[in-house]
């Protein structure tokens, strides 16, 4: 079976949070998209919201002018997963995180598909090898994986399974691109990288609070006006080099002597600073910030953390919160 090498039309199966979502940009992006739920009527009714939200979002200035008729425009509900993948170039899967509803959907899609469409699911964790043992045809099957809400968060992971064709990953490379998005590529591990990451933070908050050291109002409000500001801007690894490689190790060996292994410095990271690699400082650490730019990144820094400020500020508190 040889892949599509060109995407025009696309379909969106499960048009709920995050389905609604892919297909808003898809539709924006002038792609023709079909959805489908679990009858025509649902469908429809998510067809309204999309159209609906996208003006509030249109006059809000969050989409630019016109955003919202060229969404009504390119936007159908379909009555079925069979018409609505029928005809469609690129599929995005987005039903419940269930297993036994993925892979029900999967085999639905992919026979009803014409036989060189891509299908891409939007699983938050579940192994893409997994997955594809209910696509027929699995070398145009991976992992797009958007993040909620899909309209303004820019990155999207793709995960490529053991049978994923190098072509397939590269044309959705290139469409998920072209709708302004950040793609990256990552391996087919479960939770892939941002939902191991975010779930491994998600989980040592609730056992703070478990363990009375802090309230979860306390929690959020350091997080979200120390490090997980600065997240919002750079990765661990070019915050770990610009902090200084030294000072994570030592503090490791203190967190390690109250909360035992799991704690202890990752022997990568013990290894890069027995090698005199302290990051920013000493010129190498995880990351390669060649010496030229190491004064143009402190500037971008400080700049980019002031001008972050600012836009808190202007954006006061959120409400509820
Ligand atoms: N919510 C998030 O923040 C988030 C973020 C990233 C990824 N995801 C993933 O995206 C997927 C969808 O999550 P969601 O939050 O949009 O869920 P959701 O419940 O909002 O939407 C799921 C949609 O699928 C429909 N559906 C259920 N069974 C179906 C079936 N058999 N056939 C067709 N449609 C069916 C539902 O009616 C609903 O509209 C999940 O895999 C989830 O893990 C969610």
């Amino acid at each position: 079976m040889t892949p599509i090498r060109t995407i025009t039309t696309t379909a969106v199966v499960g048009a709920g949070y995050m389905g609604g979502g892919i297909a808003q940009v898809l539709a924006l992006h002038d792609y023709k998209v079909a959805l489908a739920d679990v009858d025509g009527e649902a469908a429809e009714r998510s067809r309204a919201r999309l159209v609906e939200q996208a003006t509030v979002f249109e006059s809000g200035g969050l989409l630019p002018e016109g955003a919202a008729d060229t969404i009504r425009k390119n936007l159908a509900a379909a009555s079925s997963i069979e018409e609505a993948v029928g005809l469609a170039d690129y599929i995005a899967e987005a039903v419940p995180e269930e297993p036994g509803i993925k892979a029900a959907t999967l085999r639905r899609i992919s026979a009803a598909a014409p036989a060189g469409a891509i299908i891409g699911t939007n699983t938050s964790a579940i192994p893409i090898g997994e997955l594809a043992q209910s696509v027929a045809g699995p070398e145009r099957f991976l992992g797009v994986h958007w993040m909620n809400p899909a309209p303004f968060i820019p990155g999207v992971e793709l995960i490529s399974g053991p049978d994923t064709d190098t072509a397939v990953l590269g044309l959705v490379e290139e469409l998920i691109g072209g709708l302004g998005k950040t793609p990256v590529r990552v391996s087919d591990t479960p939770g892939f990288v941002a939902n191991r990451l975010q779930f491994a933070l998600y989980k040592e908050a609730v056992q703070m609070v478990e363990d009375g050291i802090a309230t979860a109002e306390q929690i959020d409000a350091v997080v979200g006006n120390t490090f997980g500001f600065r997240l919002a801007l750079f990765g661990p690894f070019a915050i770990g080099d610009m902090a200084g490689l030294d000072v994570y190790e030592s503090a490791y060996r203190t967190l390690e002597k109250a909360y035992g292994a799991r704690f202890a410095a990752p022997q990568a990271l013990v290894a890069t600073v027995q090698n005199g690699n302290l990051g920013l400082k000493s010129g190498h650490g995880f990351l390669d910030i060649g010496a030229a730019d190491k004064a143009a990144l402190l500037a971008y820094r400080d700049n980019a953390y002031a001008r972050l400020s600012q836009l808190r500020t202007e954006l006061g508190q959120a409400p509820g919160l």
